[in-house]
């Protein structure tokens, strides 16, 4: 879901000034939504929908065991699954790509699951409404790889991002990104390794070729198997020390 091209996104979000801020040069619409999927996305999105001005509290005002983020859930088929798996979990989904909000919709709407919150829009909006040591766990799963080296600077893990992630994360919580494209593992290993809160979970070599046990397989990821073989990695954010200000 890359799109080659230089231009910045030129719609809705882009007018925001936090939007032209921080392009975003992924597809935001496919083809056209049949109409049912697109009375989710007028009637059934404002309802469970995340307001990058508003508060966390207001998003989930029932008392939630833990809340987990997703990057770029694409059709939203581990979001779902997961969110069903885990009803006393709060999620947070982000995904400017219509049709693929759509998805998750419909699958939420057709399961009743609840504890889900979607952002249809670049995750990156809602890191300053996010209060430090919120998450449990964040999912990257496939993001775009971006191959061209003038494109990597659009690459989702890059040290900035990795910062609002650390900030974001909790103590020991789980950083989970996963790529089919080898020169993105090197470079989010590099990256990740490379920042002074996280840690690597893998014990064994191979490890980082085993999804973990409660692993929820993407659609692109099912895609993927047919060829190069992905790679799964698992990183814990180190604790605080005295005076990190968590
Ligand atoms: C290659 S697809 C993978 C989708 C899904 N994770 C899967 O495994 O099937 C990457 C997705 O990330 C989304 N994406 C890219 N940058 C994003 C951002 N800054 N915020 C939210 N989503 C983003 C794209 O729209 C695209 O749908």
């Amino acid at each position: 879901m890359t799109a080659d091209s230089d231009a910045p996104d030129k719609e809705k979000g882009a007018s925001s000034q936090a939007a032209a801020r921080l392009p975003f040069y992924g597809r935001r619409q496919g083809h056209k939504l049949r109409p049912a999927r697109q009375d989710l996305i007028d009637t059934y999105l404002p309802t469970i929908r995340v307001d990058p001005r508003g508060s966390l509290v207001d998003l989930f005002p029932d008392r939630l065991k833990e809340l987990w983020f997703e990057v770029g859930f694409g059709g939203g088929e581990h979001l779902a699954q997961q969110a069903r798996a885990h009803p006393d979990i709060g999620f947070i989904g982000c995904e400017p790509f219509k049709n693929g909000v759509a998805s998750l919709l419909s699958a939420l709407k057709s399961h009743d699951v609840r504890n889900v919150r979607v952002y249809d829009d670049d995750a990156r909006h809602l890191f300053a409404m996010l209060p430090e040591a919120s998450l449990d766990r964040f999912f990257v799963l496939f993001p775009d790889p971006w191959p061209k080296t003038r494109h990597h600077k659009r690459r989702f893990i890059n040290p900035e991002n990795l910062n609002h992630i650390a900030r974001l994360l909790k103590d020991g919580g789980a950083l989970r990104v996963a790529s089919d494209h080898m020169d993105y593992v090197r470079w989010a290993l590099f990256h990740v390794l490379s920042h002074p809160d996280f840690e690597w979970t893998a014990r064994r070599p191979g490890d980082w070729r085993t999804p973990p046990a409660d692993w929820i397989a993407t659609r692109y990821e099912e895609k993927a198997l047919a060829g190069d073989r992905p790679a799964y990695l698992c990183f814990r954010r180190r604790r605080r020390s005295l005076g990190d200000g968590a």
